[in-house]
């Protein structure tokens, strides 16, 4: 596990976009496993300018997401679907057949959820997971408790995740968060090749100093990246506040380039 402590959001969401751009320049016909929430936002915004301005190219790109509410249509405004097309794939030149969110109207979930992790091996599996992380540690929708080898399935939200959901895009009203959503497992995450995560802000620390410094634990799911391949952290002071190690960290990933990151 790599820990990027960057200057501020825009230079994490920089630092990120590189990561991806590399990946997609590499090979063209990627998987990219993508991510809802405020984190990504930036780095997405940084893609699209790269896909504009640099002929960065996401048309043979496939792309797969973590989760979806359960019970909302793609087209309502706070399904991952609408927002994932709103900041993302509206602005880059991705063929949207190719771009993959849980259903969250699926009648039977067992099989969408079997479904999804069939799409996700057909297309080579996920070469980079973008993920944020809730503030008990989640990743994806996944709870505390849940097995850290857990493949798609429906996950019932704790309320901590509604409430923080409401005030960042329900407008407030948590009686109109769904209490469900269809997830990726926090297994099928660590089958990716490599992992990004990205946390800004101080209400983010705890979960991060869980995550990178303390055991592996299912009751903080991001914990098991501990365990991945290539975990990559990209997070900003405040985020790094709870953190033991920071000038360890620093000293060693801060100010890396690319190549060094890869070391
Ligand atoms: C939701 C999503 C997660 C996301 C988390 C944090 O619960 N399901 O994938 O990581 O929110 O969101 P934010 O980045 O807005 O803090």
């Amino acid at each position: 596990m790599k820990v990027i402590i960057a200057k501020d959001y825009e230079d994490g969401a920089r630092k990120a976009a590189d990561i991806i751009e590399k990946i997609v320049r590499e090979n063209p016909e990627c998987t990219l496993g993508l991510a809802t929430g405020s984190s990504p936002v930036g780095m997405y915004k940084e893609l699209a300018r790269r896909c504009r301005e640099e002929g960065l190219d996401f048309s043979k790109v496939h792309s797969v997401n973590l989760d979806e509410y359960v019970g909302l249509e793609g087209t309502h405004d706070q399904s991952y679907r609408y927002f994932m097309n709103t900041n993302l794939f509206d602005h880059i030149n991705i063929d949207k057949a190719n771009t993959h969110v849980p259903n969250g109207l699926a009648t039977d979930f067992e099989a969408a959820a079997a479904e999804y992790e069939d799409g996700i091996e057909a297309d080579g599996g996920i070469d980079i997971q973008v993920l944020g992380i809730g503030s008990d540690g989640h990743i994806g929708f996944n709870e505390p408790a849940t097995s850290l080898v857990s493949r798609t399935h429906v996950q019932t939200l704790m309320l901590q995740t509604r409430l923080d959901n409401a005030r960042l895009f329900f407008g407030g009203k948590l009686d109109e968060v769904p209490t469900r959503a269809i997830t990726m497992g926090t297994g099928t995450v660590l089958d990716s090749r490599t992992a990004i995560l990205m946390a800004f802000g101080k209400g983010k620390a705890p979960a991060i100093a869980g995550a990178v410094e303390g055991a592996i634990s299912h009751m903080n799911q991001a914990s098991a990246l501990q365990m991945h391949r290539d975990a990559k952290f990209f997070i900003d002071e405040d985020a790094a506040s709870l953190l033991k190690n920071v000038d360890f960290y620093k000293a060693v990933y801060a100010d890396s380039d690319l190549r060094s990151l890869e070391a």
